[in-house]
């Protein structure tokens, strides 16, 4: 019965992020105010440029993989299917969205598994849900998990703003933090925390280092917004009250750019830059700023309905983008990337500099 509900529930998530704008509106991500210094002579061949880079000892052949979207369906088996197969192809990664559906019905874990069957050899992201684990599940359904689809990490994912707007949502996140230290201690995969379009502020980022989680997802606003999708899920069941949290709260959050540079400045984790990255700069800025990898899921929903080759494509331009990007800035690795100046301006550099992060370092650097 509670599977029946959930698997409704993913099925209109889906439907509605097709049909529907749900991308934030009135806040942007923040990366119109980060800017890459150009170089005129960047001394490169674009050509021999190197984008690989290696992460949890997995060698991605640029820095970036789909974000966690979704499984439980039979309309999702198809979509994992298409991007597990377009990843494998690259060399890239992808997570796969919540499995509490499939914890409890071994029915519905192919949805899940056939990513492994596509992707043997991909970086693969199993995923739980925060508030799942303060109600019911622990390290045993972590480890099923992860082992549904052979991961390579878990994804624990925080969802309060999509919880808060929903009548059916779980608004219980206490002690949440001590679960998560249990899965980062007795997990054989690392456990990395994500958010999912709102952001994670630095002094969440030191406790989460502190519980020993191996990396951080920001997914910052300016992308997908969970109160837009669940104002439209409102608006059709014909819930008033819910429609009007989903519209008050549609762009609730902190933008994905801010995000990133407090997340870097408060840890050492590798940091990977999501919420609302829709191009090959953004990407570029992003890793220029200090995340180790960047992830986009709303872009490749669409394509993925249609085929793994229409998958590729999107892949594809986004990777051609960072190595014009990269060419640009006169990087030619990853490493290099990681040192060349960026400027942050507009409200960015302000919330930064009221936040007592100095904006002005970056643009300080040197090749
Ligand atoms: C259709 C859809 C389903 C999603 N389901 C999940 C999920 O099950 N688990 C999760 O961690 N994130 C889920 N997300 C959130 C994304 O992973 C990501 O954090 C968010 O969409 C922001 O990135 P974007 O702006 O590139 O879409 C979903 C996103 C979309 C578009």
């Amino acid at each position: 019965m509670l599977d029946d509900i959930i698997g409704e529930r993913k099925a209109d998530h889906i439907d509605v992020c097709l049909k529907e704008n749900v991308q934030s509106q009135k806040v942007t991500t923040g990366f119109e105010d980060v800017h890459l210094v150009h170089n005129a002579l960047p001394e490169i061949e674009r050509d021999k440029i190197d984008t690989s880079l290696t992460v949890f000892g997995y060698k991605f052949s640029a820095p970036f993989f789909v974000g966690a979207m979704t499984g439980g369906t039979e309309q999702a088996t198809k979509i994992n299917a298409a991007i597990a197969e377009a990843v494998e192809s690259l060399h890239l990664g992808m997570g796969v969205g919540s499995q509490r559906i499939a914890i409890d019905n071994p029915k519905v874990e192919r949805s899940f598994s056939i990513v492994r069957e596509k992707a043997p050899t991909a970086f693969v992201l199993a995923n739980i849900g925060g508030p799942q684990l303060v109600n019911k599940y622990g390290v045993k359904e972590a480890k099923k998990v992860v082992d549904m689809v052979k991961a390579d990490a878990l994804a624990v994912h925080l969802n309060a703003l999509q919880e808060a707007v929903q009548p059916e949502g779980d608004t219980n996140y206490s002690n949440l933090l001590q679960k998560i230290c249990k899965l980062a201690q007795e997990l054989d995969v690392p456990v990395v925390v994500k958010e999912t379009g709102a952001g994670i502020c630095a002094e969440d980022v030191v406790m989460l280092d502190a519980a020993g989680v191996a990396a951080i997802d920001v997914a910052g606003v300016g992308g997908t917004s969970w109160a837009a999708v669940e104002y439209y899920r409102a608006k059709a069941r014909k819930d008033e009250a819910s429609q009007r949290l989903g519209e008050t709260f549609w762009d609730w959050g902190i933008p994905t750019a801010v995000s990133l540079v407090e997340t870097v400045k408060s840890s050492r984790l590798p940091v990977i830059a999501s919420g609302g990255i829709r191009t090959g700069v953004d990407v570029t800025k992003a890793l220029a700023l200090g995340a180790s990898l960047a992830s986009a899921t709303y872009p490749f929903l669409g394509p993925a309905t249609k085929s793994s080759e229409d998958v590729k494509k999107a892949l594809g331009y986004l990777v051609a983008e960072v190595r014009n990007a990269m060419f640009l800035v006169g990087a030619n690795s990853i490493e290099k990337l990681h040192q060349v100046p960026v400027v942050l301006t507009g409200k960015t550099s302000e919330w930064l500099t009221v936040r007592g992060f100095q904006p002005e370092v970056y643009a300080r650097r040197k090749l």
